[in-house]
């Protein structure tokens, strides 16, 4: 981009940065109180924005209202584990049904779990499973489980990854406050050769995989890339383990059921839960049997929370009387419609959207490259980025910063529709950032 181009966009990101900082004082005021008792205001990372984060006071359906009075739809839709919305009947019933009938933190196991454990290993075709509190830990213990099984140590990982808080691998190396440190073999996403080889190397226990890198992007695995891990794993006898966290609910079966895969172990988390913090990880029985607490070298697996009774009951009813196996299909085909749409309208500029059904992520590639296999290719115009958020949100949605849109179940076709609109205004507004270089 010219240099003279580069200072306009500047400078249309700073008049939206000025419009958003007059729209939202108590956000600013409430953000200045918050540093005092939060390191930098913020108890999750991913949501801390520049110049300070939106505050919000309140969701509804698939709306939520900032403390500045602002209603917006949520494309945000909590990462994925948003599905259901803020206030789905069903959800609230169950929640209603647990506080009046089931009491909380009752220190034993219940029949409710059993119910739960045997829904999710029907729908997701897993011979066991274990609950956890986040699709981190379920990661941490999938780990755990398959060196316990193979008496192996490394596992290999991908660049771009991310299977949890303590689990990234952005820039294609374990992240600052990564554990085991020295355990991963970090390979590049969608190589398959390079791949093969990881996975033949010596000491290697698991792979670990997304089908779809979520934090990463939303960039998809391409089928034979996905195959290739789980064939070569069965060769060489190390687990398959998908990380399913995000993309169960893609299809009936999760992602592994629209792509026909058969992995050792998966887990899970986001969704599942119903709206509250949750994580699983299951597979085949003679590798979940080292959890087995009759055996006396079972691995330890505790965890207070793991089968809290909030959990076990509203992630119960949306998987049984909201997400049924039909809406999972046609939820899924809506995404991909809106997403194609998405691409259609942005064809021939900079901005370009990747994903899977009804979770995708907005791109700005500087080369305007719109096939993107790997995260670490991309190098993004982080103005227009910036810009295209900032549009967004005057517009009435409310989308990730880093340009993630993860629908809600009940978002009207009218909102998508006026969101492809809006992206067709802001292509039309900023023609002269989004055009291809003509260089190219
Ligand atoms: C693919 C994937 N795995 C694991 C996790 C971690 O889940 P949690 O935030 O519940 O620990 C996430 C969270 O974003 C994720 O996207």
């Amino acid at each position: 981009m010219s240099s003279l181009r580069n200072q306009d966009l500047q400078a249309a990101l700073d008049d939206a940065i000025a419009r958003y900082v007059r729209q939202s004082p108590k956000s600013k005021a409430l953000h200045d109180e918050a540093v005092k008792s939060l390191p930098g205001g913020n108890t999750r990372a991913v949501l801390h924005t520049d110049p300070f984060p939106l505050c919000v006071r309140s969701g509804s359906g698939y709306m939520v209202t900032s403390e500045d009075e602002q209603n917006l739809v949520n494309f945000t839709g909590e990462f994925t584990a948003a599905l259901y919305g803020h206030s789905h009947p069903v959800i609230q019933g169950a929640v209603r049904h647990v506080l009046e009938n089931v009491g909380m933190n009752v220190s034993a196991t219940t029949s409710q779990e059993q119910l739960f454990a045997k829904g999710i290993c029907q729908r997701f075709g897993v011979e066991q499973v274990r609950f956890t509190n986040s699709g981190t830990e379920a990661n941490l213990q999938a780990l755990a489980a398959a060196r316990h099984f193979t008496k192996k140590r490394k596992i290999v990982v991908f660049g771009g990854g991310y299977h949890g808080s303590f689990l990234g691998f952005a820039g294609g190396k374990p992240a600052a406050n990564n554990v085991d440190v020295d355990d991963w073999v970090v390979v590049k996403y969608n190589d398959l050769d390079c791949t093969a080889r990881a996975i033949r190397s010596e000491g290697v226990a698991a792979v670990l995989v997304e089908g779809m890198q979520g934090a990463g992007g939303c960039i998809c695995g391409t089928p034979e890339f996905l195959t290739c891990i789980q064939e070569t794993a069965s060769e060489a006898g190390v687990l398959f383990i998908l990380d399913e966290v995000m993309t169960s609910r893609m299809s009936a079966n999760g992602l592994a059921g629209a792509q026909g895969l058969n992995p050792d172990l998966k887990t899970f988390g986001k969704w599942l839960g119903g709206g509250v913090a949750f994580g699983a990880f299951g597979g085949r029985a003679d590798i979940m049997s080292a959890f087995d607490p009759r055996f006396p070298r079972a691995l330890p697996h505790s965890g207070t929370f793991n089968n809290n009774t909030l959990a076990m009951h509203l992630g119960y009813a949306g998987l049984t009387k909201i997400y049924t196996p039909d809406v999972a299909n046609e939820f899924t085909a809506r995404g991909g419609q809106f997403l194609s749409r998405l691409n259609q309208v942005t064809e021939g500029t900079k901005l370009c959207f990747t994903g899977c059904g009804t979770v995708m992520n907005a791109h700005f590639p500087v080369d305007g490259s719109s096939v993107i296999t790997n995260a670490a290719d991309v190098t993004e115009v982080q103005q227009l980025k910036d810009l295209f958020w900032f549009e967004m949100l005057e517009s009435g949605f409310w989308i990730a910063r880093r340009g993630l849109v993860a629908l809600i179940l009940e978002t009207p076709q009218a909102e998508l529709d006026r969101f492809v609109s809006c992206v067709e205004g802001f292509i039309s507004r900023n023609k002269a950032f989004v055009a291809l270089d003509q260089t190219r």
